[in-house]
């Protein structure tokens, strides 16, 4: 499959499938307010369009989708959608991105609906801090999730933990040894900006640089471990073999080469995490137009693709949260639990 450029060169090969925009966490760096607008039930796009949307993204080049949510396994019936697209040959690669806390009671199915890989959330190892972080006294859930992804026998796991100063910045050289010890990959992410975030400031991003120095300090000496894929982390290695990564989204953006689009659950097309405005691929599935159609609008919209947002952002003189509260009522298409992290 040729991939299709967009006006920067770079292609579309990555799609993530944001399944719902619930989520039974409120973590503080992505749901932190009381109360949030829900996308109406009825624009929630079936199985049947989802998979309709797929085979038109794979036909352009699409051969890697990412499950995410909200909290992807609040989707009633998931696995018969993961057993869809197991069965599409054009991907290559399959994943899911979960919080963990039901990972127990579905990670079997997923496996055996042949998902190939999982990836939890986890950002610190203290119940206290964890229920602080996500209002949810959740942590032996999500721990014993993790070791449920395990017995599944899913391979390539990883681990996400988002960085935030003063809160769990003190314990990456624990989650390391945590991540080892589960035989999985951890990458630390900074704490970035997105819609949602509306208690971000810049003072509570740990850079790249300062998450060296304190694996550093903890751990010895580390090595970078080259690669040449389009992946936001970069990878690195501590003496004894042990590999993580870092997600420098804040400090080190990596919008050039950034090939990954997003479908939130009701059929928005972003191409970009942080674009104002989306592609309605909903009212076009629904409108009863035939695949060509929905192919040629989508290969339009990448085409006239420049967005480079975490590039945009950096580049800002005063950072502040992307949006207020108050406008992400109105415009929750903004929110990134709707988009899927
Ligand atoms: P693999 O396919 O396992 O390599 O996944 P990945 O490395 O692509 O990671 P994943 O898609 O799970 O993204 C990890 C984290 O990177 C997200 O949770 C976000 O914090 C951040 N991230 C993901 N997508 C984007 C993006 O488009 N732009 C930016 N700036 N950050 C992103
Ligand atoms: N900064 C960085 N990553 C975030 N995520 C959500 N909000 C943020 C943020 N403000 C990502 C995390 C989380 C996933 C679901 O979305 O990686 O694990
Ligand atoms: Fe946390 Fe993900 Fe839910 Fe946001 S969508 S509250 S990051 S689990």
């Amino acid at each position: 499959m040729t991939a299709l450029p967009d006006r920067f060169g770079r292609p579309l090969r990555n799609l993530r499938l944001s399944v719902t925009d619930r989520c039974n966490l409120r973590c503080q760096y992505c749901m932190p307010e009381e109360e949030y607008v829900w996308l109406p039930k009825s624009d929630v796009l079936t199985f049947e369009e989802i998979l309709r949307l797929v085979d038109v993204f794979t036909s352009l080049g699409v051969d890697e989708v990412r499950v995410t949510g909200g909290e992807p396994l609040l989707r009633q019936g998931l696995p018969a959608l993961v057993r869809e697209l197991a069965a599409r040959p054009a991907l290559r690669d399959l994943a899911i991105t979960t919080n963990g806390v039901l990972l127990r009671e579905h990670a079997q199915a997923l496996k055996d609906a042949g998902m190939k890989r999982v990836t939890v959330s986890l950002d610190t190892l203290d119940r206290e801090t964890f229920r602080l972080l996500s209002r949810r006294d959740d942590l032996p859930r999500v721990l014993d999730g993790i070791e449920a992804a395990r017995q599944a026998g899913f391979a390539g796991r990883k681990l996400d933990t988002v960085v935030i100063a003063g809160v769990n910045d003190g314990e990456l050289p624990a989650l390391v040894d945590f991540a080892r010890g589960v035989g999985a990959e951890i990458r630390f992410i900074e704490y970035m900006d997105v819609g949602g975030a509306t208690r971000w400031r810049l003072d509570r991003v740990v850079s790249r640089a300062q998450m060296l120095d304190r694996l550093q300090r903890a751990c010895g000496p580390i090595r970078a471990v080259p690669r040449a894929d389009s992946a936001p982390a970069e990878r690195f290695e501590l003496g004894d073999g042990t590999t993580f990564g870092i997600i420098a989204s804040v400090t080190q953006p990596f919008c050039a080469t950034c090939d990954r689009a997003r479908l939130t659950a009701d059929g928005t097309w972003f191409t970009c995490l942080y674009a104002a405005t989306g592609a309605d691929l909903r009212r076009l599935v629904r409108g009863g137009v035939d695949d060509a159609t929905l192919r040629t609008a989508i290969a339009a919209t990448w085409q006239a693709r420049s967005d480079r947002g975490a590039e945009v952002r950096a580049g800002l003189p005063d950072r502040a949260p992307l949006a207020a509260a108050a406008t992400l009522r109105q415009q929750p298409h903004l929110e990134m639990h709707t988009r899927g992290g």
